[in-house]
């Protein structure tokens, strides 16, 4: 089975898609990781993550694996915590608009929903492009502001909110204006606005979902 969920940057798909495949026994799969990892190693390269060719040798050299927690390891090595870096989150978005790039991570993301039981899967063009026939799909968005709080909340740093929502307003605006797999809501997609609710009850408007679609 995939369920795949997309949104906006700090809608809290990660902690959602991570309760829900530990309910359902399925794989979490964080496809903005893969993005992290491929940035993160055109850094430590000091390529230009404008550069296409140069991020898409590095995205097909690249091991890029999960262990059996979800955590992303690239050629062996740990991702955590380097991936969630503000040099990374700064550069994410243009490496990951490269064509050739994401031709290269979303075979990949293809690839270990393939080799296993089933995933909960989530992104920006999970619901659309990776797994475009998956059974079940979600939107989860809330305001800029929510977003933000959270951001900062999780970093410790209250004082930075609107230096943080200014942040999440640039990095929305570019992963939904690019040419390639914009972020959109798929039009079979169930949309859910988080704002005011928990991790925990979106799993379970989720489960709820899930278990309604297939009862
Ligand atoms: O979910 P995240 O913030 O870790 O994602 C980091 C970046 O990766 C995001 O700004 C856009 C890109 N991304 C993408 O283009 N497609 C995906 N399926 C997931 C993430």
């Amino acid at each position: 089975m995939i369920l795949a969920i997309d949104g906006p940057a700090g809608a809290g798909k990660s902690t959602v898609a991570k309760l829900v495949a530990k309910e359902l026994g399925l794989t979490f799969l964080d496809t903005g990781a893969m993005y992290r990892g491929v940035t993160l190693e055109v850094l430590r390269l000091e390529l230009d993550p404008a550069d296409a060719e140069a991020c898409a040798r590095v995205a097909a050299s690249l091991k890029l694996e999960f262990d059996a927690q979800g955590k992303l390891h690239l050629d062996g090595r740990p991702g955590e915590p380097a991936i969630r870096s503000s040099s990374v989150t700064r550069a994410v978005s243009q490496v990951s608009a490269h064509a050739a790039v994401r031709a290269i991570v979303v075979a990949q993301q293809q690839r270990i929903a393939a080799t296993s039981r089933g995933v909960v899967a989530e992104g920006r063009d999970t619901t659309t492009v990776v797994f475009p026939r998956a059974e079940h799909k979600f939107f989860l968005t809330a305001s800029s502001h929510e977003r933000a709080r959270r951001r900062a909340l999780e970093l410790g740093t209250p004082q930075a909110l609107e230096h943080i929502r200014a942040e999440i307003e640039e990095r929305d605006r570019k992963d939904s204006t690019r040419a390639v797999s914009p972020l959109v809501k798929a039009a079979d997609a169930h949309e859910i606005i988080t704002d005011g609710m928990s991790a925990e009850d979106v799993a379970r408007a989720l489960l709820a979902i899930v278990a309604g679609k297939r009862a």
